[in-house]
């Protein structure tokens, strides 16, 4: 037996394919395009990648992207007053700050900054707590893209064992609510857990997210398992510079039920996800109620 490899470019390009739907209709009712702000700051090579392909996804869904990029040395008050600018600019309906930022930039008063009915990435306090209240607000694309596909390959997730390996804010804590949310069982598991094999080994569901490349084996998961990798590790080894993520997916093939493979599993989901929230951004700033996507 060997495991679904779960297509998230196919995925993602029919969550695309539906926004743009979604957005035609938006210009339709209103006569604008729904608008997204994408602000890089500096020229790191990974951010630079990461924001041309937005600003690509973006035009091709039928939206407006505007890029705003700043110099390295940009201060925090200038940044401050550009997210000013961009959150009473009525042709933005979504404001996305790349991160990291620079270091003499305090990311979270710039994520404080921004108003959070224009959070896309869903980064703001604001947004963490209606998450968490079970509220409607913008949820992190990552892990509401991983959601989606665990929806997409086993329906409902109603009463199965979840666990979230790693608690960031962008993955591992609003992943693990996404999950409670329907109806899983779900176990945060990070660096201080102790004997994450056995953990793993409980788990119907593994959203592995740590940043540490090919760290959860193949012989800790249970049969038939759907692993979730978010890891997006670059190594050069003796099978040559790669991107691998952080669990060791040829181990993996042969005992999990499904996977996604990286690249090409939760990295496309995450920029459809980007355009899903800006659409749906855009119709509430509308008055519009929220698009059946
Ligand atoms: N850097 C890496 N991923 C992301 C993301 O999803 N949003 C933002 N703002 N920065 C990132």
């Amino acid at each position: 037996m060997t495991a679904r490899i779960i297509d998230g470019k196919a995925h993602a390009a029919a969550l695309r394919a539906r926004v743009a739907a979604g957005v035609a209709a938006f210009v339709d009712s209103t006569g604008r395009a729904p608008g997204l702000a994408v602000v890089l700051v500096g020229t790191d090579p990974a951010s630079d990648v990461y924001v041309r392909s937005k600003g690509k996804a973006t035009l091709a869904a039928g939206m407006i992207g505007t890029e705003h990029r700043l110099s390295a040395e940009t201060t925090e008050a200038a940044l401050l007053a550009l997210v000013g600018d961009l959150n009473a600019d009525p042709a933005v309906d979504g404001i996305l700050v790349q991160l990291p930022l620079p270091r003499h930039i305090d990311a979270a008063a710039v994520i404080a900054a921004i108003d959070p009915d224009k959070d896309v990435d869903g980064f703001h306090v604001v947004n963490a707590g209606r998450l968490a209240v079970g509220a409607p607000g913008f949820v992190p694309c990552t892990p509401l893209g991983c959601a989606l596909l665990l929806e997409e390959v086993l329906g409902d997730l109603s009463g199965l064992g979840a666990v979230v390996i790693g608690r960031s804010n962008i993955v591992g804590k609003p992943m693990a609510q996404l999950l409670v949310d329907r109806n899983c069982t779900v176990t945060i598991a990070h660096s201080r857990t102790r004997d994450l094999k056995s953990v793993v080994a409980r788990a119907d569901i593994v959203v592995a997210a740590v940043g540490r490349a090919e760290m959860i084996r193949g012989d800790w998961l249970k049969p038939g398992a759907t692993v979730i990798d978010v890891g997006i590790n670059r190594v050069d080894d003796a099978h040559g510079r790669r991107l691998v993520g952080d669990v060791a997916y040829d181990e993996a093939l042969a005992v999990a039920g499904a996977i996604t493979p990286v690249p090409g599993g939760v990295g496309p989901m995450t920029i459809a996800v980007l355009l899903r929230n800006t659409l749906v951004a855009a119709h509430a700033r509308s008055g519009l109620p929220a698009p059946a996507l």
